[in-house]
């Protein structure tokens, strides 16, 4: 494990996580702008039967989580998402990459996508996607992570009756 600041370990695998620590943690982060799924305003309980719903996924081995932080209070995470079958299951998805507001710009969000890819080999995927919400950074944030923009889907997202986004697709090819 990759030492954090603070003397914290870096990103460990969670089998049964805690449903009301993943929502505090994406209330939190949608709550100050971040791009998982919501946009700001989201009525708090849509949020927490997301975080309900993830659970039951990581639970039921459908979905892969990495975190940072203690079970009771999560300071990051991401999941993966393997493809089912055999047209898809060469492929895995990365989804909501999220680090605490407070927590951001240290290196915990690179950790986690790296964390990710090399869970994904683990797991014998070939390559990873993700998306990305546009009119943020984080086009620029996976670029610079070395993934490859492969597809931009315009105006896909919708945050508010005159607030459509496009969508950017990245992919990494694993080793
Ligand atoms: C995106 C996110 C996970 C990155 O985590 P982080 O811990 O802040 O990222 P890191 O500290 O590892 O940042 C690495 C680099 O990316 C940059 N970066 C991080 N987030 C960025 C953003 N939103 N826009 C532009 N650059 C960003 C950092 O400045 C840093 O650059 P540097 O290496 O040149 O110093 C985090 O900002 C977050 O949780 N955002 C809200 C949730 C979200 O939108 N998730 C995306 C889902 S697709």
């Amino acid at each position: 494990m990759t030492p954090r600041a603070g003397g914290t370990c870096g990103p460990r695998l969670v089998d049964a996580p805690d449903a009301d620590a993943l929502g505090d943690l994406w209330l939190a982060v949608t709550r100050a702008g971040g791009a998982v799924g919501f946009p700001p305003d989201a009525p708090e309980q849509d949020i927490r039967d997301k975080a309900a719903g993830t659970v039951a996924d990581v639970r039921a081995g459908r979905a892969h989580m990495l975190a940072l932080g203690d079970d009771g209070e999560l300071d990051g995470v991401v999941f993966v998402v393997p493809g089912q079958g055999a047209v898809l299951g060469h492929r895995g998805t990365v989804v909501r990459l999220m680090v605490r507001p407070d927590l951001q710009g240290k290196g915990d969000g690179g950790a986690l996508l790296e964390a990710a890819a090399r869970l994904a080999t683990t797991l014998g995927l070939e390559q990873l996607l993700l998306s990305a919400r546009g009119g943020t950074g984080l086009p620029e944030f996976y670029r610079r992570q070395g993934w490859t923009q492969v597809g931009l889907f315009p105006g896909a997202l919708r945050l508010g009756p005159d607030d459509l986004r496009d969508e950017y697709w990245f992919q990494k090819r694993l080793p």
